[in-house]
Order: C-alpha cells, then structure tokens, then sequence
C-alpha cells in the first residue's frame, strides 16, 4: 500500500523557549509512513531527535480541539490533520498566540 510506505522528510521547526525570547528554525530528517499526521512527525522529531521539543501532543487528535494549530509550510493547519506527503515540511507556531515553548502557544491575552 503506497499509503503507508516511509519516506524521508527534511521537517524545519521554529524554536523557542518563550515569546520573549528570541526563536530560531532547527531541522532534522526523519522517516515517516507517507501521508502520517503533522504531529506524528514531530512525535519522530522528538523521539529520533531532540527529546526537549515543544509541541501539542495530547489532546483530541481527531480535529475538535484546536490544541494542535500551527503554521504548516506557512499556512493555519491543524497538526492533527494536516498530512505529510513531500520531503519537506516547515512547521512553525500559530500567528496571533503567546508561545510557551517553541510550538506550544496559547491566546494571547487581551
Ligand atoms: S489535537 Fe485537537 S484538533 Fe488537533
């Protein structure tokens, strides 16, 4: 099942350890079945990578929530459902929230 078969993917990742804090992009390269979620990549990320990354990793993920928003190749995309298919994905935090750590962001206060 072409689906499923694993490919490498080039993912390029903001960092950032606070809003404060000035970010910078970090990639890594990672195997995947393709056409696996966002945050099953960033999952490979963090186990094949970096342990520290930052991302929303419990919550609904089927598309309720709206805990795992992120920029995805620069657009609004939920990480739960946006699929990876090329060998380069750019991920980065949501437009418009305050970053806790690096994805990990929640509303800005008002
Ligand atoms: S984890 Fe809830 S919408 Fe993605």
């Amino acid at each position: 099942m072409s689906g499923f078969e694993e490919f490498d993917v080039t993912v390029r990742i903001w960092r950032q350890a606070a809003s404060a804090e000035a970010g910078v992009w970090q990639e890594w390269q990672v195997r995947i079945p393709r056409g696996d979620h966002v945050l099953n990549l960033l999952a490979a990320v963090r186990r094949n990578g970096d342990p520290s990354l930052c991302f929303p990793a419990h919550f609904c993920k089927i598309g309720t929530c709206g805990a795992c928003a992120l920029l995805v190749d620069g657009r609004p995309a939920l990480g739960c459902r946006a699929l990876v298919k090329e060998p380069f994905v750019e991920v980065a935090p949501p437009r418009g929230r305050m970053i806790l750590t690096d994805l990990l962001a929640e509303d800005a206060p008002h």
